[in-house]
């Protein structure tokens, strides 16, 4: 059977106004909306104004009275600790409803941030259905980010109170989150009033005296008591949440994704994208702290009524590179959706794909690979093991949900290694060169959206409407800038190449160069320094800093070295993966003092490059290239 996608796009092309509000059918409103929407509100305009909704009531509540109480909603997958725990949607309801209750007897009302700071254990899914049911904004904090990062995140959301845990767990280490809470708090300027904490038996911790509540306990308490507490009502266009993400420098970019299109885009994307119907198993290996795990660990599968996995792990070494099967044949999943960065892992460690067949598979109908450009060799090996499609789509954290895609839910199209696909409703994707012209198939540019932006994507950013249109809107008029570079073929196909800003995407998380360059810039050995994303066979990109000493410092370089991979791991988290540091007498610039990364990158990867015309001076260029050919970089 051919695919739906042509004519379903064309139908949304024509009227997307039409096109939206049949979509949000599938979505309970406690008001329906004045105007689909709104094209004077807001910035670009506001989707579903002034319908009011709660996106735990679509989640949670809509599924126990319509039939899935007794359907398995969540299922916790810990391949570190060896444990599964299971809960309907009647048991979830029980949970969100309890802690809902602790966070309202604390005081958090309608619009108040509640950061999570969690590692992945089913109580971060709890937390954010909590704060959805009482119309509280939450703010997810990756684990993986040091104190600091966690403290310019309560600076900018101002957060009533933190949910977090006692320890997250790594391969081989348990990494306590009482100390990162607590210098982070120190550092904040802003201060919670209330900290709710899960005590994890690998590591639990002392709780402060007057601020600290036992997660455990106050949950236990409002059961007892037979807490109720119901949804909310909020406006489609108020926020459910605010997530940053890595801006263009180290102050992170507070994307607001609001309640009534979130829905309907998720939604939508659940059938018509991922072919995924309700009540199968749908299975996202990404973090909660991420917008992978905001959409396709919580939300979308949640408000499909299916049964969503929630996995703590890594696709190798917990404890070996069978784990993703093993998860997928236990517990049946029909979709797997991960970045192609875990598929190197597993390649990597079982090339063969020895483990494949041990595992019953028979359920698992797609793989989709997204936040990261997928090689073709990944692909092809993930299809010529697992014998299923594998499926590329594009899509960034403010969007929230695929900008691309090969919509296997509308019947698939033929893949084309390289490309994440097709244009998605709501999404007039145009590839524009930097002044603004449209340029011509096949010719690299700019990747843009028209606006207006669809339901689902960010209105602005938290607290900082400037920045938004200073940061996406202002340079090409019209558009929204993606900051990715790219390219549409003559089918209508995308190519993601490169970012076009100083964004690098290492294991698939989302990093900001100008942030770790800012970090190296404290060692008080440090002149000068540049950051760049140098390739990697596994995580894709990983960071590799050149510094210039200042003059008189008259120490090993290599001890500084280390000082900076350490300050960068303390500052931000282990999670930038900065090991490599080289030590060089002075930067390239040209002549009008822009230092020349790009060149250095190329160099490293050991990529054809050409002399800068305006390069101050080139010796410098053969500098680098015996530096880093000295610590194996580029040979
Ligand atoms: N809390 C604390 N530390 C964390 C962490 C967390 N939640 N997540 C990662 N880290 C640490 C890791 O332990 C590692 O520390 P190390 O330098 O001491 O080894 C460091 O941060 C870098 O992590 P990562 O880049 O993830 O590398 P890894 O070697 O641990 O794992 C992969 C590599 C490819 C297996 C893993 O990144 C992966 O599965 N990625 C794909 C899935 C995914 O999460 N995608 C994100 C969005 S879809
Ligand atoms: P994040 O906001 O963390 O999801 O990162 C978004 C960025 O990841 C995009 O702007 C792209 O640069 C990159 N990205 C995500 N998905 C893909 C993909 N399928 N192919 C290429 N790059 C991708």
């Amino acid at each position: 059977m051919g695919s739906r996608y042509r004519e379903v796009y064309e139908s949304w092309k024509q009227d997307p106004e039409r096109f939206w509000a049949e979509a949000a059918g599938a979505i309970d409103w406690f008001k329906p909306w004045d105007k689909v929407f709104d094209a004077d509100a807001g910035i670009y305009g506001r989707w579903f104004a002034g319908a009011e909704c709660n996106t735990c009531y679509n989640a949670v509540d809509r599924h126990v009275n319509g039939g899935r109480a007794d359907q398995l909603a969540l299922i916790h997958d810990s391949a570190i600790t060896g444990t599964t725990a299971k809960f309907t949607y009647a048991e979830l309801k029980r949970e969100v409803v309890a802690l809902a209750s602790v966070l309202k007897n604390h005081g958090v009302r309608k619009g108040d941030r509640v950061i999570i700071y969690m590692p992945m254990v089913a109580e971060a899914a709890f937390a954010m259905l909590a704060c959805a049911r009482l119309g509280a904004i939450h703010s997810v904090v990756f684990g993986g980010f040091a104190a600091r990062e966690l403290a310019t995140r309560i600076d900018d959301a101002q957060p009533k109170l933190i949910i977090t845990a006692s320890c997250g767990l790594e391969p081989g280490r348990v990494i306590a989150y009482k100390p990162l809470l607590d210098g982070a708090i120190e550092i904040a300027r802003h201060k919670p009033e209330r900290c709710v904490i899960l005590q994890r038996p690998q590591q639990t911790c002392e709780l402060t005296q007057g601020r600290d509540i036992d997660y455990a306990d106050a949950v236990a308490r409002e059961r007892a008591a037979g807490a109720n507490v119901d949804c909310v009502p909020v406006l489609a266009t108020d926020p459910l949440y605010v997530l940053y993400t890595s801006g263009t420098t180290g102050q992170p970019k507070g994307v607001v994704r609001d309640n009534g299109g979130h829905m309907v885009a998720l939604e939508w994307s659940m059938w018509n994208e991922f072919g995924v119907e309700p009540g199968e198993v749908f299975w996202a290996a990404s973090d909660v702290g991420w917008v992978v795990g905001h959409s396709y660990i919580v939300y979308a599968p949640l408000l499909h009524g299916c049964t969503t996995v929630l996995f703590e792990g890594k696709p190798v070494g917990t404890p070996d590179a069978g784990t993703f099967w093993r998860v997928i044949a236990e517990h049946g999943v029909v979709a797997l959706f991960t970045a192609p960065t875990a598929f190197r892992a597993i390649k990597g460690q079982d090339p063969d794909g020895a483990f494949v067949p041990k595992y019953d598979l028979s359920k698992f109908r797609t793989l989709f690979l997204a936040g990261e450009r997928a090689d073709p060799e990944t692909i092809k090996w993930a299809e010529q093991k697992l014998n299923i499609p594998v499926i590329d789509h594009w899509w960034q954290t403010e969007t929230g949900s695929p900008m691309s895609q090969n919509p296997v839910g509308l019947g698939q199209l033929p893949v084309k290694y390289g490309s994440p696909g097709v244009p998605m409703p709501g999404y007039d994707i145009q590839v524009l060169d930097d002044a603004g012209h449209p340029v011509g198939r096949g010719t690299l540019g700019n990747v843009v959206v028209k606006l207006p932006l669809p339901p689902g994507c960010l209105p602005t950013l938290w607290n900082a409407d400037e920045r938004f249109r200073q940061a996406y809107l202002a340079e090409f008029p019209g558009y929204y800038k993606t900051a990715d570079a790219g390219y549409i073929d003559d089918d209508g196909y995308l190519f993601i190449m490169a970012r076009t800003d100083d964004i690098i995407n290492v294991a698939g998380h989302r990093l900001s160069t100008g942030g770790m360059e800012e970090v190296v810039a404290e060692h008080p050995n440090v002149a000068e320094c540049a950051v760049v994303g140098i390739a990697d066979a596994m995580k894709g990109q990983v960071p590799c800093a050149f510094v210039v000493l200042n003059s008189g410092v008259n120490r090993e370089s290599a001890a500084v070295e280390q000082e900076i991979v350490k300050l960068v791991r303390d500052r931000i988290g282990a999670v930038a993966s900065l090991k490599t540091v080289v030590t060089i007498k002075r930067l390239p610039k040209t002549r009008s003092g822009k230092i020349l990364r790009a060149t250095m990158q190329k160099i490293a990867d050991k990529e054809a490059w050409t002399m800068p015309a305006t390069i101050d001076d080139p010796a410098i260029l053969d500098e680098i290239t015996a530096a880093l050919n000295g610590r194996g970089i580029g040979v």
